[in-house]
This record gives C-alpha cells, sequence and structure tokens, in this order.
C-alpha cells in the first residue's frame, strides 16, 4: 500500500531510521534513459556524471550501469567513481586545487582528461606525469564570463568568479602546454552555474565558445573536445508535474547554436538534472510547538542533513506524507541550534502531529552529499527503493 499521494511506500519506511535519504529508482532509471535517448540523438555528445551531486554507491552503480562517463572534483570522487564501475577513460577531473596526491590517482588510473584551472596546476601535472612517464590529457577550463540566471552562490562562469583561466590567456595557456613534454592539450571546458532553466544562458555560453573557437582558428590550434559543463535546472516547486528535467530542449539547445568543427566531441557534466528529483529527505515530526504568531513544526532532519534552504535559500516542496487531515500553516525546522536552520516559513502542510513522517521532496541532489556531523549528529544514510 502506498500513501493518499501514491509516491512513498511508507508501509516501507516503519523500520527505517530518520532522516534518511529516500531514492526512487523508477525516477532515476527513466531520467537515465531519457538523458541516453535525447544525447544519444548527437552521436558526438558524450555526458559524464557530476559526482558531486550525489555519490551514494548504489545511485553511482546504477548509474555507471547505463554507459554514462563521471565527473569529478577530487581524489576521492575519482577512487568512489572507479569503485562503483565508472571506466577510467569517461572520468574527467576538474577543481580549482588540485592536490598533489588526487593528481596522482588521476594519472595511475589514467583518467580521460584533467580540466586544468591554472598554469601552476598545469606545470605540477607536467611534473607528475613526466615522473610516471606518462601523457596527462589536459582541457582548459576557460572563464567564459557568462552570466547565468541563478543564485549567486553558484553561478561560476563570471570574470570576478575564481573558477577557470581568463579568456584573455587562453593562447598563451594553449601554447604553454604544446611545449610541456608530458601533457597533451585537446580541449576547452567551461561550466557557467548550476540550477539554470533559462536555456538562453546556454545559448549565450554557445556563442561565447564560438567566438573563441574562431579565435583559436586564426591562430591555428586545434581543438578536439568541447566540454560545457552542467548546469540544467529542475523544477522544485513541482517535483511531481516535472519528474525529468528539460533534456530534450538543452542538448537541442546545444546541437543548434555551438558552432563544431568538423571530428569535435562535445562532453557534458550534469549532476543536478541526474539524481535531484530522485531523492527525498525523510523525517519525523518531534514536536508541534505554538509559537507567538507562528506555529513551528519541529523535524527530526535539520541543516545538517540537507543545507541547501540554509546555504542558498533554496525551496524544496515539502509534504506531510502521514496525515490527510486539513492543512495549517507551520513553519518547518529543524533541531540544530542554529537561527538558519529552517526549511521553509508559512507554508501549508495537512496538520502535522508528533510522529507524522515528512518528505523533503527534490533532494537527490546536493543533499546526502553535503551533510555535515555538526552538533555531532550522525549522518542521514540513503536508501534506494
Ligand atoms: N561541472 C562543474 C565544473 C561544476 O562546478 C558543477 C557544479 C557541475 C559540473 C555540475 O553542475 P549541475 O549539473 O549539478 O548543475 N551545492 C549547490 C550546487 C553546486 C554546484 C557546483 N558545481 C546546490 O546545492 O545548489
Amino acid at each position: 500500500m502506498t500513501n493518499n499521494k501514491g509516491i512513498f511506500p511508507i508501509e516501507k519506511f516503519q523500520d527505517i531510521e530518520t532522516p534518511f535519504y529516500y531514492y526512487d529508482s523508477k525516477i532515476l532509471d527513466s531520467t537515465l534513459s531519457t538523458i541516453i535517448k535525447e544525447a544519444g540523438k548527437y552521436s558526438n555528445f558524450h555526458v559524464h556524471y557530476a559526482v558531486k551531486a550525489n555519490a551514494n554507491p548504489r545511485i553511482l552503480k546504477l548509474i555507471s550501469s547505463t554507459g554514462l562517463g563521471a565527473d569529478c572534483v577530487s581524489g576521492g570522487e575519482i577512487t568512489a567513481a572507479i569503485e562503483a564501475g565508472f571506466p577510467a577513460d569517461k572520468i574527467v577531473f576538474a577543481g580549482v586545487g588540485k592536490a598533489d596526491w588526487e593528481i596522482n590517482t588521476a594519472l595511475d588510473n589514467d583518467i580521460f582528461c584533467f580540466n586544468v584551472e591554472s598554469i601552476p596546476e598545469l606545470e605540477t601535472i607536467n611534473e607528475w606525469a613526466t615522473k610516471k612517464d606518462k601523457t596527462a590529457n589536459v582541457a582548459f577550463r576557460i572563464n567564459p564570463d557568462v552570466g547565468a540566471h541563478t543564485h549567486a552562490h553558484i553561478t561560476t562562469g563570471l570574470a570576478e568568479n575564481k573558477f577557470g583561466i581568463s579568456m584573455n590567456d587562453m593562447e598563451k595557456v594553449i601554447d604553454m602546454a604544446q611545449k610541456m613534454s608530458n601533457v597533451k592539450f585537446i580541449g576547452l571546458h567551461f561550466h557557467i552555474g548550476s540550477q539554470i532553466l533559462l536555456m538562453d544562458d546556454f545559448t549565450a555560453l554557445c556563442h561565447r565558445i564560438n567566438e573563441l573557437q574562431d579565435r583559436l582558428e586564426h591562430a591555428g590550434i586545434a581543438v578536439k573536445h568541447i566540454n560545457v559543463g552542467g548546469g540544467l535546472g529542475v523544477d522544485y516547486e513541482n517535483p511531481n508535474e516535472h519528474p525529468i528535467p528539460a533534456f530534450r530542449t538543452y542538448f537541442e539547445t546545444y546541437a543548434q547554436h555551438l558552432k563544431l568543427r568538423p571530428g569535435q566531441e562535445v562532453h557534458f557534466e550534469l549532476g543536478r538534472s541526474v539524481v535531484a528529483q530522485c531523492g527525498s529527505l525523510i523525517s519525523k515530526v518531534l514536536y508541534v510547538k505554538e509559537g507567538t504568531n507562528k506555529k513551528f513544526v519541529i523535524l527530526d532532519a535539520g541543516m545538517t542533513d540537507l543545507i541547501r534552504p540554509a546555504l542558498y535559500q533554496a525551496c524544496h516542496k515539502i509534504e506531510n506524507i502521514t496525515s490527510q487531515a486539513g492543512c495549517q500553516t507551520y513553519d518547518v525546522v529543524g533541531p540544530i541550534c542554529e537561527s538558519s536552520d529552517v526549511f521553509a516559513s508559512d507554508i501549508q502542510l495537512n496538520q502535522c502531529r508528533r510522529g507524522d513522517l515528512i518528505a523533503i521532496r527534490s533532494a537527490g541532489a546536493y543533499g546526502e552529499i553535503m551533510a555535515s556531523g555538526y552538533n555531532c549528529r550522525r549522518l542521514p544514510k540513503g536508501h534506494l527503493f
């Protein structure tokens, strides 16, 4: 039996300690088949799953089994991706501060490509590759100075951001790489931000890439791989109506606006859009408290389990999945000793009682993976159904 909304198998939740992450494998499967179908329309499109969004081992295994590559930002993610079955030759490695041991992990595993963000990093990769008598493929992450209509904390492609190499330096760094003994320049990498719903933002990136490609063509520099990063957003307000993000339009946008040269391959690094909608944070009502002007629902989950509302003012749909009693207005808060430990203010929920189960929806991306042990709390576990 499922609850009234037919979404959660709540009878199976009885023996699971709350809070926990619930992952719906059906939603994840259909998301993955949509990606494969839509990206598959273009033979030169390659999708790498951005492991940072969710590195739960069962989720990683499911994703790797579909043949996607992986986008990693740390040595730990490279190891997790390889353990989950992602082939090393489909792993890209980004990050503004790669430590020596992480570079070595990448070299030892013969990953596909380093997305390089600075000259000192390039030199370090070349040194280690020389010591190991290997050649490291490198792409340069270029900061395209393209804004994205999203939260300031998750926009990355502006000139003022710490990420990438300035467009002005592009030819210079490529020239440096081409003169180095143990790195091979193979492409350009970009990423303008996350939770982007306006396709115009991706179109603007395409136009910028086209300009840069013209520049490189004039300089006689060949580029085999164009990595456009990730960033496709999801519908946090209506997860039931839109469980699968707009992959068709997303890939079409790139197919239509990127002016590719013969033989060029396009890479995508999708995180949120792959896993957000399959996950919910399931938590229990500890207490309902009458404040002076407000009614508080105090959950056993807090910002340590899902930090997005506190950190980015993110709105996640919240539902009482136990009660069908009439709606009331509540502030939904966690137990952490921080006033920012609030999931939502003044929202309507079916009347809450101690012990009711609450689902915080669209939490599959940047949820479990960003959990912390602050206040000596236990980390939430993830369960795939
Ligand atoms: N590639 C690069 C270089 C990135 O920095 C990111 C995300 C991705 C790909 C994947 O982007 P996605 O497809 O997931 O938008 N914790 C924040 C999001 C941080 C995103 C960081 N970079 C949140 O909860 O909204």
